[in-house]
């Protein structure tokens, strides 16, 4: 395995080199190989599947949420990594996908603003404790990851899920793995938190769950 820690990692410039520009970084585990290649040709087959707008449950409540460190697991192409900078957050998005991240942020810097951009397998990357103001999920879900997100967020911090609900419908997967959440699931992950919003709607068609908790 190829691990290197935040603080270590080489960082190929993308841009023109003026500084301004979004950064990079790869952590690399061998476990997750076919997942990243499944996702890496998920992406090259399909561009801006997810689309360019954030999600509505993050537009909808981000103003609850105090400025400051942002952490965007799994962030995709970046949808929700360049909302959150552009309102003003300093975001380190993650993902396993090379692809995703390149493309997050090239489309960061054409929105002209700054996000990290960490190519790992959050199974298998080093999260700094108590560092993060808000964690924001998006279409994924790994229960084994919950307390690591917990551990990375400082007291008083934000975690912000919007997840596909599992209504006990039939599920279509559209993607290579996708993450559905049973509601009584995130409740009992976020115990020790303060639920501020737990909210089950319809987006688009889709049964969703949003939720806003905080760190005590
Ligand atoms: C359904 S997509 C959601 C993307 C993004 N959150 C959004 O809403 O647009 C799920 C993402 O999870 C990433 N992913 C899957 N397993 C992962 C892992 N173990 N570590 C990091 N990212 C992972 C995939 O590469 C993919 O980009």
């Amino acid at each position: 395995m190829i691990c290197i820690s935040p603080a270590h990692a080489g960082r190929p410039q993308f841009g023109d080199g003026t500084g301004d520009e979004s950064t990079y970084e790869a952590i690399t585990g061998e476990k997750t190989d076919d997942e990243r290649s499944a996702w890496d040709s998920f992406y090259k087959l399909n561009a801006n599947i997810f689309g360019k707008e954030a999600v509505s449950f993050l537009k909808d409540h981000l103003h609850e949420v105090k400025k400051g460190r942002a952490f965007v697991p799994a962030m995709g192409e970046g949808r929700n990594a360049i909302y959150l900078a552009k309102n003003g957050f300093t975001v380190d998005g993650c993902d396993l996908s090379d692809i995703a991240v390149s493309r997050a942020l090239d489309e960061a810097k054409t929105q002209r603003v700054t996000i990290k951009g960490i190519t790992a397998d959050l199974t298998q990357y080093t999260y700094p404790e108590n560092y993060y103001d808000l964690v924001m999920v998006s279409l994924f879900y790994m229960p084994e990851l919950m307390p690591r997100f917990k551990k990375t967020l400082k007291k008083g911090g934000y975690i912000l899920f919007y997840e596909k609900l599992d209504t006990g419908k039939p599920l279509t997967s559209v993607t290579p793995d996708d993450f559905f959440v049973k509601s009584n699931d995130l409740k009992s992950a976020l115990k020790g938190f303060k639920i501020k919003v737990f909210k089950e709607y319809k987006d688009h068609g889709i049964d969703v769950l949003g939720v806003l908790a905080q760190k005590l």
